[in-house]
């Protein structure tokens, strides 16, 4: 069985306030990307970035040569659109360079979980109590929620089909997952929980996070 992956690094960063994309930041020896990068290039078939145009000249000189590239959009959902239209295999993982620490454990429970589903739902559980703010101030069952991380992974003709719908429709979704069910409610997705160090690099707080634990995954 074969397996493409979307490499998503056509963000902005803004959040984590530094001149230049936060995935471009320097982590131990390498970037933050480059730790999904060499694990997805290592467990999966082929590997496609969806870099920005900002970024296209800088990053180009740091792929491997079997990597391929293509430019992201204004939206998160745009740049899986576009990776899409250059997947070469049936089964796709969409995953955030920002969580830079993948480990070899999902990634092969994953792969078997492609043989039994149609998508594949990784999680975090949740550790705080969540309240919906609003004036009823109602608080969720916290054994009820899971935290929707990366990757997140589906076969190819269901996800293009969604997002052709989704682009038809003018419709944006948060993540892949959320989309594939608006179109596809009864398709088979598993559910996976990862570890919590696949955490997403958003605020500078969590790159000095990242600074403690990069050799684990280097
Ligand atoms: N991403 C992308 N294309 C976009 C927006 C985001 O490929 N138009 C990617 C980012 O590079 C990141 C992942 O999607 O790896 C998750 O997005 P997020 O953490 O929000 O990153 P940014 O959008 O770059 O950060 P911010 O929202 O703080 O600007
Ligand atoms: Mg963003």
């Amino acid at each position: 069985m074969m397996i493409t992956s979307i490499l998503l690094m056509a963000g902005k960063g803004e959040r984590m306030n530094k001149d230049i994309n936060k995935v471009l930041l320097e982590l131990g020896n390498k970037k933050i990307f480059e730790y999904s990068l060499y694990k997805l290039l290592k467990y999966t078939d082929e590997v496609i970035c969806v870099v920005s145009k900002n970024d296209y000249d800088e990053v180009i000189k740091l792929l491997p040569s079997e990597v391929k590239v293509t430019i992201g959009g204004k939206t998160r959902g745009e740049s899986v659109f576009n990776g899409l239209k250059m997947a070469s295999y049936d089964n796709i993982i969409i995953h955030d360079s920002a969580r830079p620490f993948l480990d070899e454990k999902l990634l092969k429970d994953i792969k078997k979980d492609f043989d039994e589903y149609d998508a594949i739902l990784t999680y975090n559980e949740c550790k705080d109590t969540i309240y919906l703010n609003d004036l009823e101030l109602n608080v969720l069952n916290r054994d009820k929620l899971i935290r929707a991380i990366t990757p997140q992974c589906g076969k190819k003709d269901i996800l293009i089909e969604a997002y052709m719908k989704a682009v038809e429709e003018n419709k944006t979704f948060t993540d892949d997952i959320s989309l594939i069910l608006n179109y596809y409610p009864n398709i088979k997705i598993s559910t996976i929980k990862a570890s919590d160090n696949l955490f997403k690099i958003t605020t500078p707080i969590d790159y000095e996070l990242a600074k403690l634990i990069w050799r684990e995954y280097d």
